[in-house]
C-alpha cells in the first residue's frame, strides 16, 4: 500500500500550520497559547471583524443541521452603497476548504475577495462555516469537550452541512444558488451532486482547486512522512478533535521539520505548491485566523481517499462495521459521473497546485468527459499554487472575473 500515497496525505496535516516565511517561523512559534485564542473565538465575528468595517451590510445567521450541529453563516445581501444587480439579487454561497474557515474568503483588501467583489456586482453572497471552525463549535445537545461531537467525516459535512445551509438560504429567497467551493468545499459538492442531491436548488457551481482524487499530491515532505503511517493519527493524537495548533499535533510536526531533508522555513511552499501571487500582509492575518479544527476522524477519512484513489464513503476498517454501517461491506463509492450532464459546472486549476494535482484533476476530468460541452468550463493557470485561489492577490483578474460571466452565462 502507498506509504508514499500515506504521507503524501500526512502533508495535508500540516498544510495551513507553519509559517510562510524564516522570519515569521523562527519568532512564533505554535504553542499552546494560540490553543487558547482559538479555543475562545474572536469576540467579534465575521460580519464585523471582516466585512462591515468596509462598508458592506452583513448578517450572522445560525443554520441547524439534521443532525444538532449549529453553523455560523454569514451574509452580505448587497454591495457598498446597496450597488449592482437590481431588485432580484441571485444568491450565491461560499464553501471553504479543511482545517480553514469562511474567513479564508475576506482576507484580502475589498477589491480582492471574492466574497465582495460578488457583493458589488450585485449577488447576496451566503458564507458557510463547516461544523468543528470557530464559530461552529455548537450543537443542540452535544459540546466539543465530548467525543461524539467529532464524530463525522467531509460525508457528513456533504450529508448535513451542505443540505442545512442550501435549504436555508433557499427559503429565505426563494431562488436557485450560485456555489462556490475551494478545495474540500469542492470534494462535499462534487459528492453531493454524485448523489443527485442539492441540485435542485444549486444553479452552477464554481469549483476552485477541485479536490477528488488526491493520489497525486506531490510535496517535498513525502519522503520523510515515509516513516510515518496513518495508524498514526489516531494511536499518537487520539483525541477526536484534531486541532492543529494544539501541543499533540504542534509535537508532531516539529518531529518532522527535525529531519534536515524537510524544509519547514517554506512549509507553505512544501505544502500547498509554489503560490506566485500571496500578499505577505494577508498570509500573516490568515495564520492569525487559520488553520481550524476538524475531526480525527475526517482527517482519517481523507487519508483513505489519498490511499484508495477512489471516491468512498469513511470506511471503517472491517467487513463487519461496514454492513452494520452501510449493508455492504465496502462503502459506497461517490460517482462523479452521475452529476447530469446538463448541470452548469466551471472548474479552475493550477498548474503549482501540490494538492489539487493536475494528474488527480484530469482523473476528475475523466469522469466527467460526457458533461454536455456547453455545461462544462474548465480554467487551467500555470502558475497558480492551491493558496493563490483564495488568497492571490491577481486572482480577480485571472479567475473571479471569469466566475461572475459563468455566473452570468447560467442565470
Ligand atoms: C459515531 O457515529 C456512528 C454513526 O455514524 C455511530 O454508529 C457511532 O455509535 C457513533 N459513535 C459515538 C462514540 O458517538
Ligand atoms: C497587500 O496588503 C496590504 C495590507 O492589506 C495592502 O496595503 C497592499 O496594497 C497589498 N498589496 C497588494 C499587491 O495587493
Ligand atoms: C458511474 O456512473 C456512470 C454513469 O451513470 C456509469 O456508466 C458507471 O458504470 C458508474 N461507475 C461505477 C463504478 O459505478
Amino acid at each position: 500500500m502507498g506509504a508514499c500515497k500515506l504521507v503524501r496525505f500526512l502533508s495535508i496535516v500540516v498544510m495551513f500550520s507553519i509559517q510562510p516565511h524564516p522570519a515569521a517561523f523562527g519568532s512564533r512559534k505554535l504553542t499552546s497559547d494560540d490553543a487558547a485564542v482559538v479555543m475562545n473565538p474572536p469576540p467579534l465575528g465575521i460580519c464585523a471583524s471582516a466585512v462591515t468595517k468596509y462598508g458592506y451590510k452583513c448578517h450572522e445567521i445560525d443554520v441547524t443541521t439534521e443532525d444538532g450541529y449549529i453553523l455560523s453563516v454569514q451574509r452580505i445581501p448587497e454591495g457598498r452603497g446597496g450597488g449592482g444587480g437590481g431588485r432580484n439579487k441571485q444568491p450565491v454561497l461560499l464553501q471553504h476548504g479543511v482545517l480553514v474557515d469562511g474567513m479564508t474568503w475576506l482576507l484580502n483588501s475589498p477589491d480582492q475577495s471574492l466574497a465582495l467583489i460578488l457583493a458589488d456586482h450585485g449577488y447576496d453572497v451566503w458564507i458557510a462555516n463547516t461544523r468543528g471552525t470557530s464559530f461552529s463549535r455548537r450543537h443542540v445537545s452535544l459540546n466539543p469537550d465530548m467525543p461524539e461531537f467529532w464524530n463525522w467525516t467531509w460525508d457528513e459535512i456533504a450529508a448535513r452541512d451542505l443540505p442545512a445551509v442550501i435549504a436555508y438560504i433557499f427559503q429565505q429567497t426563494n431562488q436557485k444558488i450560485h456555489y462556490v467551493g475551494h478545495s474540500l468545499g469542492t470534494l462535499i459538492a462534487l459528492a453531493s451532486f454524485s448523489e443527485r442531491k442539492q441540485i435542485d436548488k444549486v444553479r452552477s457551481a464554481a469549483l476552485l482547486s477541485p479536490v477528488a482524487y488526491l493520489s497525486h499530491m506531490t510535496t517535498p515532505l513525502g519522503v520523510v512522512a515515509a516513516k510515518a503511517f496513518v495508524g498514526e493519527l489516531t494511536i499518537v493524537f487520539g483525541l477526536a478533535e484534531f486541532y492543529p495548533k494544539g501541543k499533540e499535533v504542534s509535537r508532531f510536526l516539529k518531529g518532522l521539520c527535525a529531519d534536515p531533508k524537510v524544509d519547514c522555513y517554506d512549509l507553505m511552499t512544501a505544502i500547498t505548491g509554489k503560490n506566485c501571487c500571496l500578499n505577505a500582509s494577508t498570509v500573516d492575518a490568515f495564520l492569525r485566523n487559520e488553520p481550524q479544527s476538524t475531526s480525527t476522524k475526517n482527517m482519517v477519512h481523507l487519508a483513505q481517499t489519498v490511499r484508495d484513489g477512489v471516491l468512498m464513503k469513511y470506511d471503517y476498517g472491517t467487513r463487519g462495521f461496514n454492513v452494520e454501517h452501510y449493508g455492504v461491506p465496502r462503502p459506497p463509492i461517490y460517482n462523479i459521473s452521475n452529476i447530469p450532464n446538463d448541470f452548469p459546472l466551471f472548474l479552475s486549476y493550477g498548474g503549482q497546485d501540490a494538492l489539487s494535482d493536475p494528474k488527480d484533476v484530469a482523473t476528475l476530468l475523466d469522469d466527467l468527459k460526457l458533461h454536455d460541452e456547453g455545461k462544462l468550463s474548465v480554467q487551467y493557470i500555470k502558475d497558480f499554487a492551491h493558496a493563490d485561489f483564495i488568497m492571490g492577490v491577481t486572482a480577480k483578474d485571472v479567475i473571479y472575473d471569469k466566475v461572475i460571466s459563468f455566473f452570468k452565462r447560467n442565470q
